[in-house]
């Protein structure tokens, strides 16, 4: 399976057999973006029509697969930038045109999710998910391959956008999640008092708005200097309370439902160390298996959506005239 992935900034081809991934290529935008300190959509959508075509070509050639040798094309439909979404779907929809090879719209969400289904050591459902990501942060309750229950999510920011706003208050550069840690390494967690938010709240639902408003407070109160002086420990606090709250809603999601064997991770946040190991040792007091994807798994990348979409039945479409059905 051919797979396509262009929701945000980067631009990303995989070929998947089954669940082994034979090429898995990200063209990052990371470096378009950085002078504007955030990702600016039209901009983004300009780079995936640039470079969408090189980077299919260079994930079939890495693979070492024609076109006619695959089954079919999987593309990520949504949730994402608008813009950046048409041309991975437009491309997919060449494709599929010009070999009249099936196509699959997948979810991103499911694809973050079923990055855990893939070679080595898929994990098999039931177990409960958490995606952490720039754009969404939810609790999944994952009991078959084809879908997921939302158990909770944001009501306001994502854990990864609250991150990114951090890691621009701060000085420390796009994108903010790796920026944050990385400055934090040198930081005292507990420098800062931030609030971490909904631990006493019963849903499993999460809010970053007030620590983002927290941590612009304290550099108000510290002086441009003082808080140039303190960066780390800023970093540090502000990265305890996000992990903090993850972890405070995974151990209630855990206890709650109490039936679940295994916990994994998805979205670009999960990549980050503190909570991979704060989730370790949770899943170890309470006796959970634990999947950990590698890092460059955790962060879009266009193998997920293939992973996901084996288990999707593929649509056939009689002529290109019916095709708007599918974004
Ligand atoms: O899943 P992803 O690549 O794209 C979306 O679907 O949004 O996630 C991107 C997010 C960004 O907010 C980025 O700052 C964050 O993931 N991120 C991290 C780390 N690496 C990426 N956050 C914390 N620690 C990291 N190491
Ligand atoms: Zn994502």
């Amino acid at each position: 399976m051919l797979a396509i992935e262009t929701s945000c900034d980067d631009t990303c081809a995989a070929v998947v057999d089954g669940g082994a991934i034979k090429s898995n290529l990200i063209s990052s935008q990371a470096s378009a973006h950085a002078v504007f300190g955030g990702v600016v959509p039209e901009v983004a959508s300009r780079h995936h029509l640039e470079f969408i075509n090189p980077i299919v070509d260079a994930a079939l050639e890495q693979a070492g697969v024609g076109l006619a040798e695959v089954d079919s094309i999987a593309v990520t439909r949504g949730p994402g930038l608008i813009g950046a979404l048409l041309v991975g779907v437009s491309a997919a929809k060449g494709l599929a045109a010009a070999t009249g090879k099936p196509m699959v719209g997948v979810d991103h969400l499911h694809g973050h999710v079923a990055a855990n289904f893939l070679e080595p050591d898929p994990l098999e459902p039931p177990f409960l998910c958490l995606i952490a990501s720039g754009g969404h942060t939810l609790l999944a309750g994952v009991r078959s391959h084809g879908s997921f229950d939302v158990l909770g999510q944001t009501l306001d920011d994502a854990a990864g956008e609250a991150l990114d706003k951090a890691a621009r208050l701060l000085d420390l550069g796009y994108p903010g999640g790796p920026a944050i840690e990385r400055a934090a390494r040198d930081g005292d967690p507990d420098a800062f008092d931030f609030p971490v938010a909904m631990t006493n709240d019963p849903r499993l639902d999460f809010s970053f708005s007030g620590l983002k408003t927290a941590l612009l407070y304290a550099v108000r109160d510290l002086g441009d200097e003082t808080a140039r002086e303190r960066t780390a420990d800023l970093a540090a606090s502000f990265q305890a309370a996000v992990v903090g709250q993850l972890v405070a809603k995974l151990r209630r999601a855990i206890r709650r439902d109490g039936d679940w064997r295994a916990v994994a991770l998805g979205g670009g946040v999960a990549a980050n160390t503190p909570l991979r190991e704060q989730v370790a040792e949770l899943c170890d007091a309470e006796g959970l298996e634990l999947k950990l994807v590698a890092r460059e798994l955790c962060t879009d990348n266009a193998a997920m959506i293939a992973s996901a979409a084996r288990f999707i039945e593929p649509t056939v479409y009689p002529g290109y005239l019916d095709w708007d059905a599918v974004v």
